[in-house]
């Protein structure tokens, strides 16, 4: 059985908004999912980050157990506005936040890789029209320069973007996460301004302050599969892959968007003008690394009667409580593509994991066989894919804890730690302990 190589990482994850709560601490302004979730009926229960599982101030206990856990790196997001509060007014307070987190975990040995954009927008900048307004890559770069400046000498790898799809499609086009706009023109401009500014807060890295520390994005990637073999879903299965793939994938690593969804999107929306012939050069600037965060397959059928022509379809797979599909061999497929058509940089998967719903036994334990095996499916395909010299440098399990599941709220369970949302205690779930074990030996 062949084992991890010493340099590969093993890391866990969380962002800002699902752990932290502290939502009116120190400083920090609102964000715009403290605004959505209090909308009736936009988060399951009416949930919110308010206090989520209260990081903000238990942060030392909680590295402390990322410790124990024995991972080489912990990935974690900035909450923006902690940082600048209003526009152009900084919030040292906020930022020295950040500064005791990552110190707590250079002491413990952990190497701490920081995602600057995991979705809590500022209410003033969306309120000056977010991600909508070209403005934004503005605002962004401000905030970027600022945690590069104060930060950079103690993180191991920045991330600029978490998902842009969720950021933009999912939330300005879909409206199923904040700000829980739908409308498809407003997703696109959302969309390109954020890899806009993507490309833009790595040449500031790079360029103007000359820092050596990797940099990359992150995407949430679904291969897509045809529900059949007819033509139809063959043109599902085209538009399904560009809408959640190709779209962010193509400006990254070729400099131009597909026209093949160019002319598709083109029934909705008539004017392309916000994308500046230059911008596309920025978008495809060199990184150190690419993130990809990957939980399922998609399984689509055609359907004349939606925008895109395709719908989500019947599939006999396995599924984890959030129903999607357990489908291992299908990240592998992923990973030869992006290997074949996209990029030979050093991958790291960012994100991978899967919620269920776990029983806090009695004595206190959590036993999630489920989750064990969807862990160990997950990372030994990372293994057969390095055995056949795919490079993945890292695996980021998604979550350490159970925390605030966006529109789902509190109610899918994601962590390796189970946590009791009343007592705020934390508890070792079977999978932690497996994972632990993995980790120390670096095989499956
Ligand atoms: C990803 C998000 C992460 C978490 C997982 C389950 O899309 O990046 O915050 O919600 O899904």
């Amino acid at each position: 059985m062949s084992q991890f190589n010493k340099e590969f990482i093993f890391g866990t994850a969380t962002s800002s908004y699902q752990v932290e709560g502290g939502f009116n601490e120190g400083g920090r302004s609102l964000s715009i999912w403290d605004t959505f979730s209090r909308i009736p009926g936009k988060v399951f229960n009416g949930d919110t980050g308010d206090v989520a599982i209260d990081h903000y101030n238990r942060y030392k206990d909680d590295v402390q157990l990322i410790k124990e856990l024995g991972v080489d790196s912990y990935r974690f997001s900035i909450a923006w506005p902690r940082i600048f509060p209003q526009e152009g007014v900084y919030n040292e307070e906020g930022m020295n936040f950040y500064k005791s987190l990552l110190v707590e975990l250079l002491e413990a040995g952990i190497k701490p890789m920081v995602t600057l954009y995991h979705w809590d927008l500022p209410m003033w900048a969306y309120e000056k029209g977010g991600w909508i307004n070209r403005d934004s890559v503005k605002w962004f770069l401000e905030f970027s320069e600022k945690c590069f400046i104060e930060l950079d000498e103690y993180v191991d790898s920045w991330i600029t973007h978490n998902e842009p799809w969720c950021s933009s499609f999912l939330s300005y086009h879909q409206g199923v996460h904040a700000p829980g706009h739908t409308n498809m023109e407003e997703g696109l401009k959302a969309a390109h301004h954020i890899l806009l500014s993507h490309g833009e807060a790595v040449k500031l890295l790079k360029e103007k302050l000359q820092s050596t520390t990797p940099i990359g994005i992150t995407l949430n990637l679904t291969p897509a599969y045809a529900a059949t073999d007819s033509y139809n879903d063959r043109i599902a299965v085209n538009n399904a892959d560009g809408y959640t793939n190709r779209w962010f994938l193509d400006p990254i690593f070729k400099g131009s968007y597909p026209l093949d969804m160019v002319n598709l999107f083109s029934n909705y929306v008539h004017d392309f003008d916000f994308i500046k012939p230059e911008d596309l050069k920025t978008i495809s600037v060199d990184c150190d690394f690419f993130g990809i965060n990957y939980y399922s397959r998609a399984i689509v059928e055609y359907a004349g009667n939606t925008n895109l022509l395709y719908n989500g379809a019947y599939s006999d797979y396995k599924k984890t409580a959030m129903g999607w599909d357990v489908s291992p061999r299908e990240f592998k497929e992923l990973i030869y593509r992006i290997r074949q058509d996209y990029t030979n940089l050093p991958i790291y998967i960012t994100e991978n994991g899967s919620a269920y719903n776990d029983v806090l036994e009695v004595d206190g334990s959590i036993h999630d066989q489920e989750r064990t095996e969807y862990l160990e499916e997950h990372i030994t395909a990372v293994r057969e894919l390095n055995d056949e010299g795919m490079n993945v440098a890292g695996y980021f399990l998604w979550s350490l804890f159970d925390n605030f599941e966006w529109s789902f709220g509190y109610e899918k369970r994601f962590g390796i730690f189970y946590v009791d949302f009343e007592t705020q205690q934390r508890f070792w779930k079977d999978s932690a302990k497996r994972y632990k074990e993995i980790v120390r030996t670096r095989t499956v």
